[in-house]
């Protein structure tokens, strides 16, 4: 009977502590795969806008407002990482090609291509190094 008492508190035991565990580690990663959750769909609007030819700065303005606050949330949601100055530098060189595409909106849609092309290999280089 003692045995069997034992046996069904460590079950119970068992059971919350990986509840606590699952809801920590849920929360660890809300932040920071949100802010690529909307940086993905603000991009995908903003490429769905140049297939349409609505490539001129009130097309783009709201994405590209978006993506620029956004900058400001990558080291708050990633940091700490295996090499945050190294982050830091590729948060950097996102936040100036959408600052760039945004302040100095393209006259056209080769030219909203090619910043966006620019914004689009700023994600890349950071994921190279730093998406597992
Ligand atoms: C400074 C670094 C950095 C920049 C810049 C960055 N990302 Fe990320 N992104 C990450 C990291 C790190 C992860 C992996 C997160 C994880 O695995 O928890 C990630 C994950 C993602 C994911 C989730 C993919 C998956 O496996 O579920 C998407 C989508 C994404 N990023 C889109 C973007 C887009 C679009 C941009 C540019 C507009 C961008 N990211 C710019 C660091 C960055």
């Amino acid at each position: 009977m003692r045995a069997l008492v034992t046996l069904v508190i460590g079950l119970v035991a068992g059971v919350l502590l990986t509840v606590i565990a699952m809801n920590s580690l849920r929360k660890g990663t809300a932040y920071p795969n949100g802010v690529m959750a909307v940086m993905a769909a603000q991009m995908g609007h903003l490429d769905r806008q140049l297939k349409a030819k609505a490539c001129t700065g009130p097309d783009l303005e709201a994405p590209l407002a978006t993506l620029v606050a956004l900058g400001n949330d990558l080291e708050p949601a990633f940091l700490p990482t295996g090499d945050d100055e190294a982050f830091s530098r590729y948060a950097g060189d996102y936040r100036a090609a959408v600052e760039r595409m945004a302040d100095a909106p393209p006259a056209d849609c080769p030219a909203a291509d090619k910043a966006l092309d620019a914004v689009s290999a700023t994600c890349k280089a950071c994921h190279a190094q730093f998406k597992g």
